[in-house]
């Protein structure tokens, strides 16, 4: 198979440094996934600031064209795959740009993937125009275990779902957009929410005002979800979620770094039939998430199937923000989503 040319916007921190950050054992950036990734031939790399191109040049020597003119790339490389990595309030205008030009088959854009639902809607409708396959990378949707979680809800083995509580930090459209894509995963269709945004604390991400909130969301189904979203700094990390089932809990600590699995069981601290949590040891290895994003979104057929993660589930975490901060405007009353 011949390589898919690729093109990665934005070398900043999701785009190309926190792969430096020797910490990390996994692929987090598009620059390193798409370098990695067998179908992929990572053949330039765009940002406004002229000293990145110091960092492409060392890393990548000249194999990857580094340039500051988007245009010039475009027409240099003929890129059918684009990794969007630049500030959230640019991500439109690119789209814009970019959806002009032919050629183009793949969008893998950043979260959140626009400021606001109008923006995330006319980013989808852009690349529907352009027959665009357009991912979002809310990553959580490739990674085994999130996914073996997904799997033991639809499977049912633990009963239904019954109830989810997610502990994030501040900043909705940030770390919590994760947090909610997940929830969203899980839970099935939101139906409405009462939200309060956090008024002590309001981070600034890229020059915009972004909020944390705690809320209360209502399924369908039936489900109800307590999602904490607040932080006094952007420097405290918490990433947790808790499923209650009809049989069971799974409880995902530390973003994943373990999976806590528990059945009802009879236990030793009463004979009157009452039933404890009874804990077993799950073990999954860690996967390339990132890779396996970039297989499955090029594994797809434009009109025919969707990335895991993609213009659908993005614009409906903007709806759930935009739900929580028309609620607690309206005093924490129950919002429509
Ligand atoms: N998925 C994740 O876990 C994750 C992590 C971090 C950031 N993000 C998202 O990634 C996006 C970028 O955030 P970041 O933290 O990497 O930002 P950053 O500030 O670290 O890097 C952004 C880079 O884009 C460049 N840039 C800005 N406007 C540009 C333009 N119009 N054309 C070309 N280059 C441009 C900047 O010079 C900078 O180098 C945001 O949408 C953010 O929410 C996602």
């Amino acid at each position: 198979m011949k390589k898919i040319k690729s093109l990665v916007i934005g070398l900043g921190q999701s785009g190309f440094d926190l792969d430096l950050d020797p910490k990390r054992k996994i692929i987090w950036t598009h620059c390193k996934a798409i370098n990695k990734h067998k179908n992929l031939d990572l053949c330039g790399a765009i940002d406004s600031d002229h000293s990145k191109g110091f960092h492409i040049k060392k890393k990548f020597k000249d194999k990857v064209l580094f340039s500051s003119d988007l245009e010039e790339c475009l027409n240099e490389i003929k890129p059918e795959f684009i990794s969007i990595c630049t500030p959230t309030n640019t991500h439109l205008d690119l789209v814009k740009k970019l959806s002009n030009f032919k050629g183009i088959k793949y969008i893998f854009c950043e979260k959140p993937l626009g400021t606001n639902t109008k923006e995330a809607q006319e980013i989808i409708s852009l690349c529907k125009e352009s027959k665009i396959i357009l991912a979002t990378n809310y990553m959580r949707r490739w990674d085994k275990k999130y996914l073996w979680i997904k799997d033991k809800i639809e499977s049912k083995s633990l009963g239904n779902l019954i109830s989810i509580n997610a502990y994030g930090t501040t900043a909705m459209y940030t770390s919590s957009s994760h947090l909610m894509d997940l929830i969203l995963f899980y839970g099935g269709s939101a139906e409405k929410v009462s939200g309060y945004i956090q008024e002590d604390f309001i981070r600034k991400v890229h020059g915009e005002k972004d909020p944390g909130a705690n809320a209360f969301i209502k399924f369908s189904n039936g489900v109800t979800c307590h999602l904490i979203a607040k932080s006094k700094t952007p420097n405290h990390y918490m990433f947790e979620i808790d499923l209650i089932f009809q049989e069971g809990r799974i409880v995902i600590k530390n973003d994943g770094k373990y999976l806590k699995f528990y059945t009802f069981k009879k236990t030793d601290f009463s004979g009157t039939g009452y039933l404890g949590l009874s804990e077993k040891k799950i073990n999954i290895k860690d996967n390339e998430r990132m890779l396996d994003a970039i297989t499955d979104i090029i594994n797809c057929e434009f009109g025919e199937s969707l990335p895991k993660s993609s213009g659908k589930n993005a614009l409906d975490v903007h709806k759930l923000i935009r739900a929580i901060n028309k609620s607690s405007l309206k005093n924490g009353s129950f919002c429509k989503i």
